[in-house]
């Protein structure tokens, strides 16, 4: 077989098998094929797409390319979740230990931020002492006797997608429905679990803009989950704005907190209902999704969800005293406002601006080896919707950055990231689609 065989036959619209897949992907990942074969035969794909089962084809030998984790050895149906990528998505960090209140374990592998969007392992290790690497066997002791554990992609999870990852972040073809799909379910695969829901975001500030295509990109993903014995659930969700009101390390664990203790700003919670009640049902807890989503809120309601959380956190070896007393967290010097230059109606919040402001002022990491400030990010005081009087905040920054350029820059891209209207607006509807082995149900 020759690699530049494969890449013609996709340029030119054919569908590969799944030796020569199996060549590619293998070949890539042991050196043999050098990145510009790959980065040609990825280029194709994105104008030549992929069929399901070259989708799946794909998917399975990424899977292959490295470690799998064995979860077998904890009881119950282990349903993990995995969000497509977004700005103060700290969702996380609030459904793992609420479903792991209601009975479903967690075994949980996450990521790091980088570039705009943040990353779960990042947002823990804002919490004194919390440990984020644990080996396999504490892991999996940890869920049997506690329920949940989240820890850092260890070992060699899937090198493939590692090393395409990073080669079409800088060849334009990161946004390509089969890579993305292939992408995520090779590391959901790899990583044990039994059933997976999908955080699918969509609109200006996720990969998928439209929500047509975001619901070919779930439907891609549902179809491989089903191939794959694994049944998986995917709710697009809209991205037109950041979620929540919090980007940033600690800033969004206390938010996460402030949810658990049922005071989470609408949308957080709401989208956190809907992942967890289809988690739920899932995990065999619930019947349906309603009976789910009444069994989320009684956990939030009584405390039993913040107790998980303290649970987790101690049991990781993190100090849970922070949960009652914020100032714990680290905590930045300086708190800036970024004032409304107009008053009216905010219409827009691009989310990417804003991810991109928040690494600027040291949440985030422009390179995978920069280090972060973890009390550094920003605070949203107003959302679409909102009415707004001129010289009133629209942002809080939170740094311990004083260089004064560097703030200027900031605060630009800040007021680039939001419109305000004259006349009023109606917040975006935040749940838009579900799509399951079943079908496509539109929401609203
Ligand atoms: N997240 C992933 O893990 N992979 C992609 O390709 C896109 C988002």
């Amino acid at each position: 077989m020759r690699t530049v065989d494969l890449i013609q036959k996709k340029r030119d619209g054919g569908e590969l098998s799944r030796e020569e897949l199996a060549f590619l992907i293998q070949g890539y990942t042991s050196g043999r094929i050098p990145d510009y074969q790959l980065s040609a035969w990825a280029m194709a794909v994105y104008f030549r797409g992929m069929s399901a089962r070259e989708t799946a084809d794909l998917t399975l030998e990424m899977a292959a390319s490295g470690d799998t984790v064995d979860l077998h050895s904890i009881a119950g149906v282990k349903v993990d979740k995995h969000s497509t990528g977004g700005v103060g998505d700290t969702v996380s960090l609030v459904l793992a230990p609420l479903v792991a209140a209601a009975g479903v374990p967690v075994a949980k592998m996450s990521g790091r931020g980088l570039g705009h969007t943040g990353g779960t392992i990042d947002k823990l290790e804002a919490i004194s002492g919390f440990k984020v690497e644990l080996t396999q066997e504490q892991f999996v002791d940890q869920v049997n006797r506690h329920g949940v554990a989240i820890i850092g992609q260890s070992g060699n999870i899937t090198p493939a997608d590692k090393k395409l990852y990073g080669l079409r972040d800088v060849t334009a073809t990161v946004n390509s429905i089969p890579l993305i799909a292939s992408s995520i379910m090779s590391k959901k695969i790899a990583s044990g679990a039994d059933a997976i829901v999908l955080d699918v975001k969509t609109g200006s500030g996720a990969f998928m803009k439209t929500l047509d295509d975001s619901i070919a990109l779930a439907q891609a993903m549902v179809a491989i989950g089903t191939e794959v014995g694994r049944e998986t659930v995917a709710v697009i969700s809209s991205m037109d704005q950041p979620l929540g009101v919090a980007v940033g390390n600690a800033l969004e664990v206390r938010l996460a907190v402030e949810t658990l203790k049922g005071h989470g700003p609408a949308d957080l919670e709401e989208l956190c209902r809907t992942l967890g009640s289809h988690m739920l049902v899932l995990g065999g807890k619930a019947l349906d999704t309603e009976e789910a989503r009444e069994m989320l809120s009684e956990l939030i309601a009584k405390g039993y969800a913040l107790k998980k959380f303290k649970e987790f956190v101690a049991c990781q070896g993190g100090s849970p005293s922070f949960i009652d007393q914020y100032s714990l967290l680290p905590t930045a010097k300086h708190v800036v406002a970024v004032e409304a230059p107009v008053a009216g109606y905010v219409a827009a919040i691009e989310a990417e601006g804003i991810g991109v402001s928040a690494m600027l002022l040291g949440a985030g990491r422009e390179t995978k080896e920069a280090a972060i400030d973890l009390a550094a990010g920003l605070l949203l005081r107003r959302k679409i919707g909102d009415r707004v009087e001129a010289g009133e905040p629209l942002v809080e920054l939170h740094t311990n950055r004083t260089d004064p350029k560097l703030l200027d820059e900031v605060k630009r891209r800040v007021l680039e990231a939001y419109r305000i209207t004259d006349t009023p607006v109606e917040p975006p509807q935040l749940i838009l689609a579900v799509v399951t082995k079943d079908g496509v149900e539109r929401v609203g």
